[in-house]
């Protein structure tokens, strides 16, 4: 760590602990955004308004700036906040930010790009409207579809906290961070019902040294995703459903995406989710490793899959499934992880033939199956899982379609 890292990490501590007590007013410049123009009567655009006082914010010399949303609905049509700034930036919302109803054909909603030094912090609503969307996105259908906004996007972002706030109602993903460093996500609710489409909670790609805590996720996708560059990411204390559960991936679909290194899933609950821990990969040719990844400490509740790696995935039409993925996928840890499977195949390992999985370990799996008529009753128990693991060692070196799972 040089002097200035050293200061940043000092500073964000400092400013994360005033923030938190609520005595920062005193040392922070403040940017109210009715104070450039925005009223928060549910009606009026303020998309203007909350992008000038950014900028007004942004150009302070300095020191931090405190945007301010207070109480109130703020419509916002889409807003853009561009760095660099001069000065650490915190975007406090205490009411709702919400967006326009209908679809919308922009990348993202309210983007926050090339800002070092950012909290969005307060316990306020970034309401995307979804449910006004949803009818619109086609992409299960049509693999060509046309992205509705992602309600948070933060792209170029380094040494950054989202603490406190909410997503409800994304037209597509909720939060989704691009090309990032260094960000903590605490304590953030996400909600939106289990039947929206393409509405991710948490997604990261290409992105470093990202702390996904303590936050309480409920969406029609996955709760959190990390697709290609995904790297030292740690998920704990995330409670997801329902949803599609925690996943890495989808992975391979598009050409040279960086490989996915030191994921660390940890202190977890899945509750009524399709998915639990899960691994997906396209069947392309796209080259790439998922290595170094743990699972620990995972509570399943009433999960349809609790484990699954699939490397024939496929979530719209146009897929050739004769084809297998060239995602390698290695030293993988599933550990202590248990509760109830809604399926009978509570461990599910669907590798690549081209390129076969290794280094995949279980240690105290402990699934019962809560299926419905109550009777049936299966618990898995360690001893299988090693023999999965040596399964899929003797399926590399036999190089067969490595495609089975625990119950058969
Ligand atoms: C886990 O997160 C919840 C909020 O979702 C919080 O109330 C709880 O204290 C956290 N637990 C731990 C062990 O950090
Ligand atoms: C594995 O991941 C951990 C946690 O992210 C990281 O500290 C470590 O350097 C990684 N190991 C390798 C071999 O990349
Ligand atoms: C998994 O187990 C195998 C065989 O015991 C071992 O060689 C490998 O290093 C283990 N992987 C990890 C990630 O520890």
């Amino acid at each position: 760590m040089d002097s200035r890292q050293l200061c940043m990490s000092f500073f964000i501590f400092f400013f994360l602990v005033l923030a938190k007590e609520g005595r920062a007013q005193g040392a922070d410049r403040i940017f109210d955004i009715r104070k450039f123009g925005a009223i928060g009567d549910g009606k009026s655009d303020s998309s203007k308004a909350i992008q000038d006082a950014f900028a007004s914010a942004c150009n302070a010399a300095g020191g931090r700036s405190r945007i301010v949303v207070p109480l109130g609905t703020f419509v916002v049509k889409s807003a853009v906040f561009n760095g660099p700034c001069k000065g650490w930036i915190e975007f406090s919302v205490g009411g709702i930010i919400k967006a326009l109803a209908g679809p919308v054909n922009d990348d993202g909603w309210v983007v926050f790009r090339h800002i070092d030094g950012l909290a969005i912090t307060g316990n306020g609503k970034f309401d995307g409207l979804g449910q006004s969307a949803w009818n619109f996105n086609n992409c299960k259908k049509n693999p060509n579809c046309r992205d509705l906004p992602t309600s948070i996007q933060l792209e170029f972002i380094e040494n950054s906290v989202v603490s406190g706030i909410s997503s409800l109602n994304s037209k597509y993903f909720h939060i989704k961070i691009l090309q990032s460093n260094s960000i903590t996500i605490d304590g953030v609710g996400i909600t939106a019902p289990e039947n929206s489409p393409n509405a991710d909670g948490i997604h990261i790609s290409n992105s470093q040294n990202i702390r996904i805590l303590n936050s309480i996720i409920s969406t029609g996708d996955d709760c959190v995703s990390m697709g290609a560059g995904s790297t030292n990411i740690l998920v704990y204390n995330v409670t997801c459903g329902p949803g599609h559960g925690i996943s890495i991936g989808s992975l391979g679909k598009y050409d040279n995406e960086a490989d996915v290194n030191g994921i660390t899933v940890d202190k977890c609950t899945l509750s009524g989710t399709s998915n639990g821990l899960r691994i997906k990969t396209w069947p392309s040719d796209v080259q790439m490793t998922a290595y170094n990844i743990t699972f620990n400490d995972v509570v399943m509740d009433n999960t349809y899959n609790p484990i699954i790696i699939d490397q024939q995935y496929c979530s719209s039409k146009g897929c050739d499934q004769s084809r297998s993925s060239s995602v390698q996928i290695k030293d993988v840890w599933f550990k202590n992880i248990r509760g109830t499977s809604k399926s009978q195949s509570a461990v599910n390992i669907q590798c690549s033939r081209r390129f076969p999985c290794y280094d995949i370990n279980f240690s105290n799996i402990n699934l019962l199956y809560g299926g419905p008529d109550g009777k049936t009753k299966k618990e898995l128990e360690e001893k299988f899982c090693v023999g999965v693991m040596a399964l899929i060692e003797k399926l590399k070196s036999q190089s067969l379609p490595n495609n089975f799972n625990l119950e058969n």
